[in-house]
């Protein structure tokens, strides 16, 4: 008997990753879920075997402790889940002067967004690539596109990450596995967690809904893999930033972002 093929999402307890899981559960693609809220992941485990019929399991992990990545696929593979689809969503976001805030907490967030990251990647492609399919979809940020002051950290993982994938993509042309590189700008607060109904800033771009999100990435993994910057005002200021000089790029973006 073959053995029933799973999508990874990481960060599935809330924000950007549970709407992964409810639109792949929708598309038929059995899920591990992972994150460190256990009840959250539970709940949504259960949603999701109920109304689409699919397996669902759900791994608590803190992904921000070392070697995560390597014992979180350890653990997988001790329960024989075979994963078809990667999906590095799991992040946190810092605001403030690099040298105030908490190190330790920073180096949280490098272990997070980059090293989990890296480390799956590393333990679950083979398995991808000997089948000669599956995919891995890293959800980074349209702050890896520039260095933001008083978000140091923050835009220098995301910048890693989007590096890393997207010369990833292209050493696995070939051999079937797809690589989505997703850079959404600023999402709209999750409307089922308490926190989602503080006043936020305005950016420019504005906020973009988690289901037109998840929809680009998808379909960019539909069409082979590739680079997603959802949102027509994000992709023109991509384009737009390559035209200042670099040295001038930090000191505008810090205007915007200084607290
Ligand atoms: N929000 C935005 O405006 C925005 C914009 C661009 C890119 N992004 C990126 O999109 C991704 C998702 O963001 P979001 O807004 O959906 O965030 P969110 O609502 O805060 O959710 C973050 C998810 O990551 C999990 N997580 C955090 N720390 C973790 C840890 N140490 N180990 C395991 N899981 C952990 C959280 O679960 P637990 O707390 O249960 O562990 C939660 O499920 C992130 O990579 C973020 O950088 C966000």
């Amino acid at each position: 008997m073959t053995r029933p093929d799973y999508a990874l999402v990481t960060g599935a307890s809330q924000g950007l990753g549970k709407f992964f899981a409810r639109a792949l559960a929708a598309r038929k693609q059995n899920v591990v879920l992972v994150a460190r809220s256990g009840e959250k992941l539970e709940a949504l485990a259960g949603e999701l075997r109920d109304s689409h019929k699919v397996l669902a399991e759900a791994l608590v992990c803190d992904l921000a402790a070392p070697s995560a990545g390597r014992q979180l696929a350890l653990r997988l593979r001790e329960r024989d889940l075979s994963i078809g689809l990667l999906v590095n969503n799991a992040g946190f976001g810092l605001q403030g002067e690099f040298v105030k805030l908490p190190l330790e907490r920073q180096l949280e967030m490098i272990r997070l967004h980059d090293s989990a990251a890296v480390e799956l990647t590393f333990e679950l492609l083979p398995h991808m690539v000997g089948r000669g399919r599956g995919g891995i979809i890293n959800v980074s940020s349209m702050a890896g596109f520039q260095p933001i002051p008083y978000a140091a950290l923050y835009s220098a993982t995301k910048a890693f990450l989007t590096t890393f994938s997207m010369a990833l993509r292209e050493e696995l042309r070939r051999s079937g596995v797809k690589v989505v590189t997703l850079c959404p700008g600023r999402l709209r607060a999750d409307p089922e967690e308490a926190d989602g109904q503080e006043e936020r800033s305005k950016v420019p771009g504005g906020e973009q809904g988690h289901e037109e999100v998840v929809k680009e990435a998808l379909k960019k993994l539909d069409a082979g893999g590739g680079l997603v910057i959802p949102g027509r005002v994000n992709r023109l200021t991509v384009a737009a930033q390559r035209l200042i000089p670099p040295n001038a790029v930090p000191k505008i973006v810090a205007r915007m972002s200084k607290p």
